[in-house]
């Protein structure tokens, strides 16, 4: 492994302590692992930065994993892997045909930095996030957990000045499943159960930064009203839904895919059909 120097941002400490069991709670979701996959297609050499664990790389591709975290990169399976914030990536102009990011840009203390240094190293950019200012939210942050949204909002930058940073000429809704894999904070919510369980709240870095102090009592009036019933009372539409856009969304800038039907992508699709997708408006 190459090591250079890497940043010691707090993203950084909280994954030094969060990240150990990382890939038990996080399993990569087929349905994004496919979007992502579309979107690289083409590619021979693939950075991947903010790479954790190694999800959604793509398997016909050389790919560099690139973390800040040591114990992220040891759980890493790949072989080349490099110690490395965003912020200043140790490689060459145009090194690598793909840079791809998956929530990860949140973490990056300095994310116009970090989106230009994608643009350096790599023909093309692949970036999965999430747009603070999409209006449907999660129950549990209405609900239970407001601390959530105001931790959420300080870390996530509008889609419109990513979609801008990155000049992205493709931005797809990734509409929530409700069988969701990837342990993010939103993949529950058609499953409020699972919740209540520690290991579950472990396996988000959301969760990780708010006290027991703050999240304790909320997880116990979730379980009060699971067990009255009363969340099922008020939440009965979420059980006709198979999938629900939360505003996660996929931009690609930069060259676009070669040697591959591009139509692999979908161009359209109802968003609320498990893991459609769609062309929507950067502002
Ligand atoms: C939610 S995890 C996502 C990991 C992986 N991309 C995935 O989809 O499973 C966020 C990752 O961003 C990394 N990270 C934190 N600060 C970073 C920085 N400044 N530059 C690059 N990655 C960073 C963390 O160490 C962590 O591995």
């Amino acid at each position: 492994m190459t090591a250079s120097a890497a940043g010691g941002s707090p993203a950084t400490a909280t994954y030094d302590r969060i990240g150990i069991g990382y890939r038990r709670g996080r399993q990569p979701d087929p349905r994004l692992a496919a979007l992502i996959r579309d979107a690289l297609a083409g590619a021979r050499t693939v950075v991947n930065v903010g790479a954790g664990a190694g999800s959604y790389e793509p398997m016909d591709a050389e790919v560099t994993a690139v973390d800040p975290s040591q114990v992220m990169l040891d759980q890493h399976p790949g072989s080349r892997k490099v110690l490395a914030g965003s912020e200043e990536l140790p490689f060459e102009d145009g090194a690598f045909d793909a840079a791809m990011a998956v929530m990860t840009v949140h973490h990056w203390p300095d994310l116009h930095r970090g989106l230009s240094e994608l643009r350096r190293v790599a023909r093309r950019q692949v970036v999965f996030t999430w747009d603070p200012t999409h209006l449907r939210e999660l129950w549990l942050l209405e609900e239970y957990l407001p601390e959530i949204r105001r931790l959420e909002h300080a870390r996530f930058t509008p889609l419109s000045e990513v979609v801008e940073a990155l000049d992205a000429h493709t931005v797809l809704t990734f509409a929530i499943p409700h069988d969701f894999t990837d342990g993010f904070q939103i993949a529950y919510w058609r499953r409020p159960e699972r919740y209540l369980a520690p290991a579950v709240r472990r396996a988000s870095s959301t969760f990780a930064q708010l006290p027991p102090s703050v999240v304790e009592p909320a997880i116990e009036r979730l379980r009060a009203d699971l067990e009255s019933g009363a969340w099922q009372r008020r939440h009965a539409d979420l059980f006709g839904q198979d999938a629900v856009d939360y505003g996660y969304r996929l931009l690609v800038a930069g060259e676009p895919q070669h040697g591959t039907d591009r139509a692999a992508v979908p161009a359209s699709g109802a968003p609320d059909t498990p893991g459609a997708t769609a062309p929507v408006s950067s502002s």
